[in-house]
This record gives C-alpha cells, structure tokens and sequence, in this order.
C-alpha cells in the first residue's frame, strides 16, 4: 500500500481544523443575555438528572423537553456515584454522563452542566462521597486543604472527560455554562467565616483554570467574583439583580413544584403559578430561566439523600415520574415558551420601559427594530384589573401575566390555560388470556437475627469496642444497616433478673429496631423532620447471658447544610436498663459493643436472580407483619409502551429489586398528615411548598417505578427485604397511562388533545362550548352553548390518539348567549 501523500495529509488536516474550528460556538455575555456566536439568546432549559432515569428514557426525555419549548438542558454531576471509592470511577449505566450529554447534543438542544461537586438535590449527602469522611482533617465547603485537594482532583477529572469529547460549546459541543459550587452563599456567612469568603475565590480561580471556553455561573452567590456569573434559585426571581451590571440575569433553579418526606404529604406548585413566575421574570429583564425540575424521576437504589427524601423524585415537574407529560403543565408551559422564543429578539435587545399602575399592576414595553413586546402583570393577590394599554383595554386576572407579543394582541395569559389536563390511571399488568390482573405467588426467607455467639463473637464484625460510636463512621453507608451488639451477664440475684424492665436507648435516628436474646422487641422512627429520639420499650431479662443487638438504620444521608460531615447519625448513647419502679438503671454505653454493618441476605445476594442460595425460599405459610423476611416473586412483562410500576401498599418498610436491580428504599406504611390537603387547588400568592398539597391520610408513596428496561421479555424477578413487617398478598404490577382527557380551552385557540402508548379515544362524556361550569369530572352545561361542539369532537377524536379542536363558533357553532369569552369544556376517555 503507497503512503498517502504530502498533499493528502495537509488537506486531512486542513479539513481536521476547519471542521472544529467550524463547529466551535462562542459564548460570552452582556448585561442582558448570554450571546451565541455574538447573538444574545434566550436560554429556555430544564434539569433531568441523568441517574434519575436510565439511558433508555433519556431520548425520550429530552424530546419530550424539546417538543416542549425548551431549548436546553441542566444536570448537575453526581461525584459520589462516580467516584464510589476514592480514584475509582463509574460511567456505567445511567451514569454516562457522556451518552447523556451527546443525546441532548444529538437534539440540538444546549447543555448546562453543575459540576458542584457538591449539589444538594436531595441526593445522598448532597453528592459527596461518604470515604471524603475519613481523610484527615478534612472539612467540607471552606477553605481547606484536604477538601480542596479532592474537589480539585474530580472536578479537574469531569473537566477533562468534557474537553476529551469536545463537549464544551468552544469545542463545538452543546455545554454553554458551567457550575462551580452549589448556593454556597446560603450557608457560608454564618458559618466558614472568612475561610468561606476565601473558599469562594478559590472555586472561582479553580474554574477559570480550566480553560473551558464557556461562562462559569454560581448560584445565590451574592460575592461571586468577576467574570463568575451570580444566579438566582427560587420559586420567584423576578426582583433579583445580579451582582455585577455586566453580568446577565440568570434563573438558575425554577422550583417547578417540590421534593416529597416519608411521612409528608405530595407537593404541588399549580402551572398557573409556575407560569406567572416565568412571565414576571422575563417581563422584568430576565434572559436565561431552568426549571428545577422538568423531569424529576427516580431515587433508584440508595440515591436519596433527606434524611427521608421518597424515591420517587416527581417533584411535580412538567414530565412526571415516569417520563409522562404532566398535562396541563406541560402544555401550558409550553404555549409560553413559544411565544417568548418568538419575541427574543425584541425582549433581549429592545429598549424597555416600565409602567406602574398602581396596586401592583404594571405593564412593561419592548421596543426593537419597529416591533414592541408588552407584559402585563398583575400581582395583586385578589383583585383583577381593566387597564387601558396602547389605547385597548385589557383585563388582567389577579397573580397572573399577559403576553401581548405586537402590543396588541393578547395571545397568552398565564391564568388562562389552554391545554389539556390529563387524568393518569394505573392499570394491573393482565394474565397471558389478557383476562385477568395477574396474580403473583410469593416464596420467602427469614434475615438472620445477628448475635454474638458462643466464644463471643460475631461472624463478620468489624469493629468491637467500649463505646457507642457513630453509624456513618463504621458503616461508611456501604449499607443502611448497622447492628450495635452488647452482651451482659444476669447473676439470680440481680436486680434486672427475670423482671420486666426498659430497654432506653437513645439514637440519632433514622430508624431503630432492638432484639434481645433475637426476639424482636420493638421498632421506632424518627418523625416530623426530628432524627433524634429516645426508643424505650420493655424487656425481659434472664439469668445467665443475655444478648441485645440494636439495628440502627439510615434512609438517606443529609443533603443541605452547613454541616452535614458533623450531623451525629444511630446510637450515641445512653443505652440503658431502667426500673423505673424501683428507680434502679444499668448504663450499658460502655459495655463491650460488637459492630456489624450489612444485612445477611444482602452478603448472600438473596437481591440477585441467580445465586446458590436460591433452594432455601420457601414456598409455604407465607409470614405476614413479620419483621426482617424477604420476599420473591416472578412476573411477566407488560404489554405496550406504558410506564410499570409497582404497587407495594400493604408492605411496611425496605427495598425492593427488580431482576437484580434496585428500585430503590419502600415505606408505603409510611403515611402523610390526615390534614393540610386544600379541598380546592387554587391559589393566588406566593407559593411557599404546602399550597396545594396531596394525599392526606394515604401511603406518603405505593407506587415504584421499574424502568421498563429493567425487564425480561419472558420472566422477571421481584425480590423484597421487608424490614418493618407487612403482606405482599396484594401487590400488583400495573402500567400508568392516560385514562381521561379534560379541557376547558377559551376561545381562538386550537386545543390539541392526546391520550398515549398508542391507545385512542374511545368516548366523549362531555362537551359543551359557550359558558360552561365546572372542573373536569364534574363539568356542567351553563346558559348557552354552541350546536355541534359534541358531534365535531366525536368526529374528529373518536378512534384515534389525538386530535386538534379549533376553539371558535367557526367550526362548533354560533353560541347562543354574548359573554366576552366562549370556553369549550371537554372530558374525553382514552
Ligand atoms: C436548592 C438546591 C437544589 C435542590 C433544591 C430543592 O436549594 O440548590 O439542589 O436541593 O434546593 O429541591
């Protein structure tokens, strides 16, 4: 073979060079937006957490996102599930963060990407890797060497894994904005002092080394240093301005809804608000907003972080749990993000002007190259208001903001919703005849009850010592389980002999269970928010040797916080015998304590499919409300697309897997609050996190996700360690789908509805188009209404998937009656 010529080479390396030079986007930035390739731009984006999800979904998602209006994409970067042990790495799975990176790319969307390392987000302690606890002298956050040592060296290590795969906007990738830090200036006045003030220079000086080509931002970071973007993270960011006139007014964190507690209610946030809060801040300058989230997803595994965040991560966002779209959010959302990319130009170069209407009512105007923009907002909380603008009048509900995109014409009002609201239902995964729910049969096994043997010991202890010492510090959360083992010898005549006395024990929390002599004695949880508490239950000791084995339990390690490294966490002490009646007490705290970490089953891989302990299950008298057993089932997989889930309400607390995979920590015992759920959903004022809650009185969460790429074709394996005692008689496997389908669109709007996995419209319950009443499930006919809108509905969806109503007299016919605004009412059933 001849060598390729001279001539070959220099073009191969021509085209190699201009190809990337080609390709590079430069970013930079003024005083009123971010600027591609020297155009501001209006940055639209919202965060998926790629381990949230599975690579799978990920395509989905992000089209889905697209579809949407929105034009980028924000995740945070996970260091502790990347680097699990210190210099070992994971970018397996839902962690290739390159693979997520290049499908947002291969979607023409941008990528914002907050490296942290550290990052809250209710994940387990806000990301940091738990063996960061065990260099010396380390402390978190501030300006100390060891800390920063390890920030450097997986910060530099993501960095570089970007650079390598040309992901950086300068390189020709989709990432425009990099994170240092998280909200640091949250927690770090009060409590680094001036080591924080100087932590914060040296992320800063850390960043700008890397040399990435694209901004660096730090949210609510008030003394960010130039050229560090400073943004806003919040429900409302309309009043912010950020510390430097030439930096851009950024809206970091969106809080689409909220995170949930085990034990709380479900949040939600109505997309009325959401909208308002878009609008006002866009109305008021704004140029680069990201919702927190858009899909929240899943705390597979022991991702959580709280303590006691769910696994489900929903978060109410406008894609839900299981990647559907969460209607009508998402297409309200969606109808503003149009409009406000449609008018960019105008909005991010236009000369502005305010114009203040009193009691809270104001209208600002955009004026660029002939063409004018108006906001009209109102944020009085209980009255609507009829202004004069430009000579029209316009009627304003109260908290909500109009967009008139010629400053003319009204095409969108944040009150106003124009799409459709979707009615989820679950439905049980069918036997093979399609007949009936499947039913599953279950096998199980006890967990082995740690205690200390005869010579003593314990099989597998790791530590024995004369002190109660902290769980996180022996377990370094390679499990959620420890066991704190004592062993004490009864003479007949002691006083604690053969008498019912109290066990006291005093943990840190999360959750404690005690055996003594393994007979199982009680179980106790933190609640209301307080990890602390005293668990006392009586016990029976006899004479001879007696063993207690106390099982401390973690659910999720601390996320936020200026202090997370030095939260106390399981048992501290005092453990105590008590006789209260004769005011006698024996302080077992510095006993010899025999520490176990891990649960037997887990050793045993009782959680895999195919292990050589798979004969010992049995398949008869199958336990219920019994503590520590474990629990096996097979089931086929659903038909169609639809998202699985599981329903494991009749369980007490544990984890669950599916063929070998986590689905994450379970607590449907676990209820919320019988109060504080609003009869009605409607509010207008400041959102604060409660308004609008759901679920009072029920399981806080019973339904899992199993991704259905976690599934077999043919058969699949669900395994459950059930810790608290409970029955799986009636768990069921069930797909979640769209089940109803309401509007009520106001006119001149064309109103697209859709149901999903390929099903159709199979009947219309209502239709009514003049004044009707009502909210879906119980819309009524009000005092005139057009002829045809029921039989143009049913000709136009009946049988298929989805279908466009245009929502005027035009095609459903005259109304009968003169209001200001016809509205069409629909309910339809998938
Ligand atoms: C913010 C934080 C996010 C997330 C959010 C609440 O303060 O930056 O990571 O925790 O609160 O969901």
């Amino acid at each position: 073979m001849s060598r390729p010529s001279y001539c070959v080479l220099v073009l191969c390396f021509a085209v190699l060079l201009f190809g990337s030079l080609s390709s590079a986007t430069d970013i930079s930035f003024d005083g009123r937006g971010l600027k591609i390739d020297g155009e501001r731009t209006l940055i639209l984006s919202g965060s998926i957490h790629y381990p949230r999800s599975t690579p799978e979904m990920w395509l989905d998602l992000i089209k889905k996102a697209k579809e949407g209006g929105i034009n980028a994409i924000e995740t945070y970067v996970f260091w502790d599930a990347h680097e699990p042990v210190s210099r070992q790495y994971d970018f397996s799975g839902n962690l290739d963060l390159v693979r997520f990176i290049k499908t947002i790319q291969n979607e023409g969307l941008f990528a914002i990407l907050r490296i942290g390392p550290y990052v809250c987000a209710e994940w387990n302690y806000g990301g940091f890797p738990v063996w960061l606890n065990n260099i010396q002298n380390i402390t978190f956050r501030t300006n100390n060497e060891a800390f920063k040592h390890e920030m450097r060296n997986f910060t530099t290590f993501i960095v570089n894994m970007m650079k390598h795969e040309n992901l950086f906007a300068s390189q020709g990738g989709p990432i425009i904005l990099a994170q240092i830090e998280n909200e640091f200036g949250n927690v770090k006045n009060g409590y680094y002092g001036q080591d924080g003030k100087d932590y914060v220079q040296w992320c800063a000086d850390l960043a700008l080394s890397f040399d990435v080509g694209v901004p660096w931002i730090m949210c609510q970071q008030k003394d960010a240093p130039q050229p560090i973007i400073d943004t806003c993270n919040g429900f409302y960011c309309d009043g912010f301005t950020p510390n430097n006139e030439n930096s851009p007014k950024m809206w970091t964190e969106n809080w689409s809804g909220w995170f949930q507690d085990w034990g709380d209610r479900r949040p939600h946030r109505t997309v009325k608000d959401l909208a308002f809060a878009v609008g006002r801040f866009f109305q008021y300058g704004g140029s680069l907003m990201n919702y927190y989230m858009y899909h929240g997803g899943t705390n597979f595994g022991h991702t959580s972080g709280g303590p006691y965040i769910t696994t489900s991560y929903d978060y109410d966002a406008p894609l839900d749990e299981y990647g559907n779209l969460q209607q009508p959010k998402w297409g309200h959302l969606r109808n503003l993000h149009l409009i406000l990319l449609s008018v960019q130009k105008t909005l991010l170069y236009g000369y502005r002007r305010d114009i203040d209407y009193g009691n809270m009512m104001s209208a600002t105007v955009y004026n660029y190259e002939g063409k004018c923009v108006a906001f009209l907002g109102n944020a009085n909380e209980s009255e609507d208001f009829t202004i004069n603008f430009q000579d029209n009048n316009y009627t304003v509900p109260r908290w909500s903001v109009t967009v008139l995109p010629d400053c003319f014409t009204e095409v969108y009002n944040t009150a106003k919703i124009n799409s459709q609201t979707s009615i989820m239902v679950n439905r049980p995964n069918q036997a093979d005849d399609g007949s009936e729910p499947y039913k599953l049969q279950w096998v199980w096994r006890r967990e082995t009850i740690e205690d200390i043997k005869k010579n003593g010991l314990v099989r597998d202890s790791v530590i024995t010592t004369n002190k109660l010492l902290d769980h996180l510090s022996v377990t370094n959360d390679t499990s959620d389980y420890l066991w704190y083992m004592t062993r004490l010898d009864i003479n007949p005549g002691d006083p604690f002999c053969d008498k019912t006395v109290t066990l006291y024990v005093h943990t840190y929390g999360h959750v404690l269970h005690a055996f003594v002599n393994s007979r199982f004695i009680g179980t106790q949880f933190a609640i209301n928010g307080k990890y602390e508490f005293v668990f006392e239950k009586n016990v029976k000791l006899k004479p001879g040797t007696n063993d207690i084995s106390l099982v401390s339990v973690t659910v999720g390690l601390q996320n936020y916080g200026d202090d997370i490294k030095d939260v106390p966490i399981g048992i501290h002490g005092p453990v105590q015998l008590i006789d209260y009646a004769a005011n006698v007490t024996k302080d077992l705290s510095s006993n010899e304590w025999i520490y176990k970490v891990g649960i037997h089953g887990i050793k045993q891989q009782l959680n895999k499919v195919h292990t050589r302990h798979q004969h010992n299950w049995r398949a008869e008298a199958l336990p219920t409300n019994r503590p520590f057993v474990w629990y096996k089932t097979t089931f086929p997989s659903p038909l169609g697309t639809d998202p699985v889930v599981v329903d494991l309400l009749g369980l007490g607390k544990g984890e669950a897997w599916v063929n070998g995979r986590s689905i994450g920590r379970y607590w449907p015992s676990r209820t919320a609050p019988k109060d504080g759920c609003p009869y009605k959903c409607d509010y207008n004022q400041p959102y604060t996190g409660h308004e609008c809650a759901t679920n009072c009185g029920k399981s806080t969460q019973r339904y899992y996700h199993i991704p259905r790429e976690f599934l077999d074709d043919r058969e699949n394996v669900l395994v459950l360690f059930e810790e608290f005692g409970g029955t799986p008689d009636d768990l069921t496997v069930q797909t979640v789908t769209v089940g109803t389908v309401c509007a009520h669109a106001y006119d001149n709007n064309n109103l697209q509805l859709s149901c999903q996995g390929g099903r159709v419209f199979t009947d219309i319950r209502f239709a009514s188009f003049g004044d009707p009443e009502g909210t879906c499930g119980s819309f009524k006919r009000g005092t005139c209404e057009a002829p045809w809108a029921l039989s143009y509905i049913q000709n136009n969806c009946l049988g298929r998937e989805s279908c466009v109503i245009p929502v005027s007299e035009y095609y459903l016919g005259p109304t009968s009656c003169h209001s200001s605004e016809y509205r069409l009412a629909v309910e339809a059933v998938c």
